[in-house]
């Protein structure tokens, strides 16, 4: 563990301690490095800082519906890719059937985040039924497919040509926020070898830079009888997970990492009870996320810092403006009528900067950007 030396200065009338006790009638806003772990301003500013009249150019804050994602995909290589960079890439796939045939993703570890629906999961390690809320990693070259019991959607992030890490917990310890006890492996149990047959071919669609060539077998190539080793596909639930809080002190995004990436990390948020401590700010501060841009996937429950969003959209806020609160849940700054958040979001925060998709441009909230008038 180590930290910068800082040389905290105050200047004009401010408050001491970030996100609390700030100046009567005031809104604070961050500015700084390195995500939250870097050197850091924050201004006690007289209006909210979204409150822009006219927001010109390709720059703005993005909002997009993925339930209006046409149709089903039999295959997760044929979801639609709606945001990417080079070291990230994010897909949505729904699909109604079950998968005929394999797939292996030769371009990187895999993290699947299934939004609704579920079914059965085979892979090369065995056999795991899978549920809403589930976070999926599967490590690059394993071959999988999907049983589902119904509708299926979820969430296909990539972390090219990289591998997906938990982070360092620091002082909260290991155990936090989830015990590494609580990933679960897949079985080489009944079903798995159930589904061992011999009786047809198996085509296994191998991505690798971005393009298809298929495998054919003429039997199941998911036939071992056993493994050993210290790499497997794991799921953890967002339910399992115990989140960090204080009621003095309202944590960054960053208190809410679950995974990590080659320049980017993934954080989930769960429901959290509110601070309490009558100066201490109960929303989100605004901040400008300098040095990364931010997407956040709504995945259930009510979404207390945004209006007009629900289940199923994703927000994108690219570096280079404060955001912040909604208006409506701006005026709970210092009051929640409510003792807890009841949501469950996906935030994805990436070094560098992320394309839009055509697929995604399509979907499009167009009014997003006057969401804060
Ligand atoms: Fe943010």
């Amino acid at each position: 563990m180590k930290r910068r030396i800082s040389l905290p200065r105050v200047e004009g009338k401010a408050s001491r301690q970030a996100h609390a006790d700030l100046p009567p009638g005031t809104f604070e806003r961050e500015i700084s490095k390195e995500g939250f772990f870097g050197p850091a301003a924050l201004f006690h500013h007289k209006h909210p800082p979204t409150g822009w009249v006219e927001f010109e150019g390709p720059l703005r804050p993005h909002a997009f519906d993925l339930n209006q994602l046409s149709g089903f995909q039999a295959s997760p290589w044929q979801a639609a890719e709606v945001l990417r960079n080079a070291n990230v890439r994010v897909r949505f796939w729904a699909t109604a059937e079950s998968m005929d045939h394999l797939v292996r993703n030769a371009d990187g570890d895999d993290l699947l985040f299934v939004h609704r629906g579920g079914g059965e999961f085979y892979c090369d390690y065995g056999h795991l039924s899978v549920a809403a809320g589930d976070y999926i990693v599967v490590p690059r070259g394993t071959m999988w497919r999907l049983d589902v019991h119904e509708s299926t959607a979820m969430l296909l992030i990539e972390a090219v040509n990289s591998s997906y890490e938990l982070p360092d917990k620091g002082l909260l310890g290991g155990h936090a926020i989830f015990d590494p006890a609580m990933l679960d492996t897949p079985r080489m149990d009944e079903a798995f070898v159930t589904q061992q047959t011999e009786d047809r071919p198996w085509r296994v669609l191998v991505k690798r830079h971005q393009a298809i060539s298929t495998v054919t077998y003429p039997f199941n190539p998911l036939d071992a009888i056993g493994w050993h080793g210290d790499l497997s596909v794991v799921r953890i639930n967002v339910r399992d997970i115990r989140p960090v809080v204080s009621h003095r002190y309202h944590l960054p995004p960053s208190a809410h990492t679950t995974f990590v990436g080659q320049r980017f990390v993934v954080c989930t948020f769960v429901p959290r009870p509110f601070e309490t401590d009558p100066g201490a700010l109960k929303v989100p501060f605004f901040h400008n996320n300098d040095d990364y841009d931010e997407v956040i996937f709504y995945h259930a429950g009510d979404f207390f810092s945004r209006d007009n969003i629900h289940p199923g959209m994703m927000t994108l806020h690219p570096c280079g403006f404060t955001h912040g609160p909604h208006p409506k849940a701006l005026k709970n700054m210092l009051t929640q009528p409510k003792p807890a958040t009841d949501e469950y979001a996906v935030m994805i925060d990436t070094r560098d900067a992320l394309e839009i998709t055509d697929a995604a441009r399509g979907i499009e909230w167009a009014g997003y950007v006057d969401s804060w008038k």
